[in-house]
């Protein structure tokens, strides 16, 4: 198993690099922190914006369960009207000068790009005879696969994603290598897009061979152990584009075989559940290459499980025997390794912070499970994997930081835990039949460091394998703390704040404040140089205050905050702003909120419901039409946190919140903070119609107002919700938002 962004939900909103070609955090460009700061020398600029004259088309009415609903900037829901190319360059139009008035832009951009200039890795992971890892020696765009025959051997390039594109936007999306570490397949998506083409390479030659599977998206691979083919899912032919642009729902996904050396239109369907069209099918072959776990999945929580006997039918040229094994949606099931037919799983069934269960395949009624590593009162089992035969790494989110662990494979027995920082594993390799582990630990202010246990050698005794140093950043200048505040209703929420050593605590300091609140995903520490920017030459403040609805401590965190209980997730991240204002940390008119995804949904109704407690807001690529999303691309996954407005009580509830339909007359006391909406041309994950209806409404119901803060949408173009990025737009895209905040709230770069 190998890990690089620890919490990979390729289904969810966030991010889905799974193959480690995600160095660090601080290049998932969606899910950053900038900011700016206070200074009392420059005003902000407050001016009456002069919004683009918008159509409205007010006669298209919806009728949901007798609640007549306006929406009129529906036709902004087609992306290849002109009308709609028109408002975005109209968008961009006022949005561009704005942000290149500011004077301390070139500055911003240039510390962003110094810092940035450092060189990352992956940890090094064994494949058949060679050794592998990503590197990035700073400022390239995409993160560069090199090969070595030991490591302490020579590396050479085995695939840099950066020759396949002048700028930099097409990138490796998912990698799997055959158990002989001979063929290599790797996903290569294109401006941003979830869609990948698939690719294979003979590892010895460095050649391709001659077939391309396409119409792939939120795919597993996993070889056969026989290396001679492929599991992977894919989506049926679509008519018009599908470069991610397009909005249709991805539908109908079926899990298919491909044999190396043969055209896609060889391959055969191997699972599908045509009555089921939703649903997405992923797979794995067990790590013995006996069987093959099948595990559907319709929304963003809870698979089923089937399993299918490969020695049985060893041709694969049709449809697989399925067995089932788990029959209801209900916890989420994941493979980790087997011994003959006894596989175990994590799961969250009856274990809110999951455990560690064997199924016997042969005999898998629920009654029969057995708990090898049992839940853990208050630490969530983030992830577990098999290494050196008979022994499995653990990973546990203890009060948001990483706890890192060896156990007996056979009798769940402890037998080590590695120390660790308070910080958080962001990478792991290391498999079963191999007798060594790579960890990657990273935290606020280490930018990482790549630890190697060799099991040969007893005790196991982690040495640093590699340190990265940022040239021009003494840690010792800053300080990372945790603390718990109370949240509306009274629950304890951590928080950490980060900033330099000794800034006066007077109220007089930018903060900004990160938040995501969602999909069972945990926000922990990571390293990120915009921060550092931030802090460095702002004396900001930054907080990230793990609010409800994450998966922080386990799936009642994440119950807590979805569904009828969204509000608790909003709450949460007002009081983390009211406890930095009563702390004199900052005050509310320097306070920049910030999130991408289901964190620009928890930005935009944040400021729709507490205006006056935010100076500035960066929505990046936010679900803000809760009654509308599931009826594009992926939208539909999203119901398990949101619910649907097809429900008439989660209809009710959803348009109290949601962000499109909340906007209020920035009347006298409510002005809305100054407000930056980002989005992009080929984001098929959250699509851009969501920013592009919100800021429109959002200008309209500025025009005349007492508003003087800007409300402005900057649109990209080439980039896709976040991952994948080249880092040279992931740069002026983190300028720009500097730039934002510095001219919106008045900040001064401190040289
Ligand atoms: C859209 O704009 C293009 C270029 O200006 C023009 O050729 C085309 O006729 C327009 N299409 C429609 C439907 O107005
Ligand atoms: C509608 O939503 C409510 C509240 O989430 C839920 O309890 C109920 O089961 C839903 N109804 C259906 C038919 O899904
Ligand atoms: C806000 O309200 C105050 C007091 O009612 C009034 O004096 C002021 O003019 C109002 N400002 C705006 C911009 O409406």
């Amino acid at each position: 198993m190998q890990i690089e962004v620890i919490k990979c939900h390729n289904y969810g909103l966030e991010s889905s690099d799974t193959l480690g070609h995600c160095l660090a955090t601080s290049c998932i460009a969606a899910f950053l922190l900038l900011c700016a700061r206070a200074s009392t020398s420059t005003t902000p600029k407050k001016m009456v914006f002069e919004y683009p004259d918008v159509r409205r088309d007010e006669s298209v009415v919806d009728d949901y369960h007798g609640t007549k609903i306006i929406d009129p900037y529906r036709w902004l829901e087609d992306p290849d009207s002109n009308e709609t190319k028109e408002f975005i360059e109209a968008e961009n139009k006022i949005t561009r000068p704005y942000l290149d008035a500011c004077p301390v832009k070139q500055d911003i951009n240039q510390r962003l790009t110094e810092l940035w200039n450092y060189p990352k890795y992956s940890c090094p992971f064994r494949r058949g005879n060679r050794y592998f890892f990503f590197k990035n020696t700073g400022l390239q765009n995409q993160n560069v696969l090199y090969v070595q025959d030991s490591l302490e051997g020579e590396p050479r390039v085995f695939l840099d994603p950066n020759t396949l594109s002048e700028d930099g936007t097409i990138a490796l999306s998912g990698s799997r290598f055959t158990e002989d570490g001979n063929t290599f397949a790797y996903g290569l998506s294109a401006s941003g897009s979830d869609w990948i083409t698939i690719h294979l390479k003979d590892v010895a030659t460095g050649e391709d061979y001659p077939e391309v599977l396409e119409k792939v998206k939120f795919a597993s691979m996993s070889w056969t152990k026989d290396n001679k083919g492929l599991f992977y899912s894919r989506y049926p032919d679509q008519t018009g584009k599908t470069d991610g642009s397009e909005t249709e729902v991805n539908r109908d996904q079926k899990l298919c075989y491909h044999r190396l050396n043969t055209p896609q239109s060889d391959d055969v369907i191997v699972v599908e559940f045509p009555e089921e069209p939703l649903w997405r099918i992923g797979a794995e072959v067990t790590d013995c290459g006996k069987y093959l776990i099948v595990s559907p999945v319709k929304d963003c929580r809870d698979n089923l499980l089937f399993y299918a006997d490969l020695s049985k039918q060893p041709e694969i040229n049709g449809k697989l025997h399925l067995t089932q094994i788990v029959h209801k949606f209900e916890a989420d099931y994941e493979y980790v390794t087997n011994e003959g037919s006894v596989c175990i799983f994590r799961t969250n069934k009856n274990s809110p912070n999951y455990r560690l269960v064997k199924i016997d395949l042969h005999n898998p009624a629920e009654e029969n499970w057995q708990t090898l590593i049992p839940e853990h009162p208050s630490d969530v089992l983030d992830w577990a994997s098999a290494v050196d035969n008979d022994k499995l790494v653990i990973h546990y989110v203890r009060d948001v930081k990483s706890v890192l662990q060896l156990h007996n494979m056979k009798s769940g027995e402890l037998l080590q835990t590695f120390e660790l920082d308070v910080g958080s594993v962001v990478g792991f390799s290391g498999k079963k039949e191999q007798s060594e582990i790579f960890y990657h630990f990273m935290s606020f202010l280490s930018p990482g460091v790549i630890y190697h246990v060799d099991f040969k050698k007893q005790p196991y005794k982690p040495t640093v394998f590699r340190e990265v140093k940022v040239k021009g950043f003494d840690a010792s200048q800053y300080e990372a703390k945790q603390i718990f505040y109370s949240s509306k209703d009274g629950t304890k929420v951590p928080m950490f704040i980060v900033s330099k050593k000794g800034l006066s605590r007077d109220g007089s300091n930018p903060a900004l404040i990160y938040g995501y609140g969602g999909f069972n995903i945990n926000i922990q520490p990571s390293f990120s140089v915009t921060r550092l920017v931030f802090m460095q030459h702002f004396n900001g403040v930054v907080a990230i205050p793990n609010i409800r609805g994450g998966g922080e401590y386990g799936e009642r965190w994440h119950n807590a905050g979805r569904l009828l209980n969204k509000q608790n997730v909003f709450d949460d991240f007002q009081a983390a702003a009211e406890y930095l204002i009563a702390e004199h940390y900052t005050r509310a008119s320097l306070v920049t909120i910030q999130g991408g995804s289901n964190g620009g949904l928890l930005v935009a109704a944040c400021i729709n419901q507490r205006p006056d407690l935010y100076g500035a807001a960066i929505v990046q690529v936010g679900v803000l039409d809760m009654l509308r999303f599931q009826k594009f691309t992926i939208g539909h996954a999203w119901v398990s946190d949101y619910g649907s407005s097809d429900n008439k009580t989660q209809f009710d509830y959803l348009l109290k919140y949601s962000p499109l339909h909340n906007i209020h007359k920035p009347e006298n006391g409510t002005e809305y903070p100054a407000t930056l909406i980002l989005t992009a041309d080929h984001d098929d994950r959250v699509v851009p119609l969501h920013s592009l209806k919100f800021i429109a409404a959002l200008q309209h119901a500025a025009r005349g107002s007492a508003q003087r803060r800007p409300l402005l949408a900057r649109i990209d173009n080439k980039a896709g919700h976040g991952g994948g990025k080249p880092t040279a737009k992931i740069i002026d895209e983190h300028t720009d938002i500097l730039c934002f905040m510095s001219q919106s709230l008045g900040l001064k770069f401190i040289k």
